[in-house]
């Protein structure tokens, strides 16, 4: 696999840290032109960790995906940089509150959907015209087993809208060489988040409805366990990869048995 993604450019969104960091050092590793892309600004010294280890050839792009000035940015520089793009990788998302559907607030919903769909749904349009360029390419939206499960429905929603997407695109673009496909992964284990998902952290109250969420996640896999980062990362290479050449328009359950 060392070679996988040798002269391939890769964007990564998300790839400061957990499952988009993984995704993107998993790319540098395997030969790929990478940009990391994220709104923390110390995106770049992991991409930095990258060229550290020897892999060259990344670099760092600082952008709020939440807007769609910012994901033409961050696409326009890796085109800038490396010359065009064969494949990106959305993995900015990720549930902000845990709480029962009536206990939301209506920003809150809407901060959701900003986080979970737009970002996919905006970076997806922004790279097309660069894939077209190219004759084709590869797109893989990091969706969530979450469609189905409990204590967070506007994020279960956003990432029904992930699926449908890539669903959608797959069928518009496969005959322009572009396949689009989803990993949707279970909960997983990762070390302690440089960036919370939510700044302003959880009441007593909340952490009780995470719990809630966590057991009924576990108990809802076959395996009875969450995933590990690496368990994320592995598929989400394979899907981006030439190897998954006749996969398209799918979204691939990653979370021990239970398919969302
Ligand atoms: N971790 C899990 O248990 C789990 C389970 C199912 C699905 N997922 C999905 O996997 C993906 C990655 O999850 P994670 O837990 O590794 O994420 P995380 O919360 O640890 O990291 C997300 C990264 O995205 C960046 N980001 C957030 N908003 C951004 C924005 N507006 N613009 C640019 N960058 C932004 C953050 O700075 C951070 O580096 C998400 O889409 C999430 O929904 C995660």
């Amino acid at each position: 696999m060392k070679n996988r993604f040798e002269g391939k450019v890769v964007v990564v969104t998300g790839a400061a840290q957990g499952i988009g960091r993984g995704v993107a050092l998993g790319c540098a590793a395997a030969g790929g032109r990478v940009l990391f892309v994220d709104r923390a600004d110390f995106v770049a010294d992991v991409a930095a960790e990258a060229v550290g280890a020897g892999s060259g050839n990344t670099t760092s792009f600082v952008a709020d995906l939440e807007t769609y000035e910012g994901a033409q940015a961050a696409l326009a520089f890796a085109v800038e940089k490396f010359g065009g793009i064969d494949i990106l990788i959305n993995c900015v998302g990720g549930a902000i509150r845990m709480r029962p559907y009536a206990e939301f607030e209506p920003a809150q919903i809407d901060a959701e959907i900003r986080r979970s769909l737009m970002p996919t749904l905006y970076a997806c349009h922004a790279v097309l015209p660069h894939l077209l360029a190219r004759g084709g390419g590869t797109i893989v939206n990091v969706s969530s087993n979450a469609t189905r499960g409990i204590r967070r429905v506007p994020y279960s929603a956003a990432k029904g809208g992930v699926n449908a997407l890539t669903a959608a695109l797959a069928m518009e673009y496969g005959q322009q060489g572009i396949r689009v496909v989803a990993s949707a992964p279970g909960g997983t284990l990762a070390p302690p988040r440089r960036i919370p998902r939510n700044a302003v952290g959880d009441t007593e109250k909340e952490q009780a409805w995470m719990n809630e969420a966590v057991q009924q996640v576990t108990e809802s896999t076959f395996l009875k366990r969450y995933g590990s980062l690496d368990e994320q990362v592995a598929p989400i290479l394979f899907l981006a990869s030439d190897e998954a050449s006749y996969i398209t328009g799918s979204v691939l359950p990653v979370a021990g048995g239970d398919n969302g």
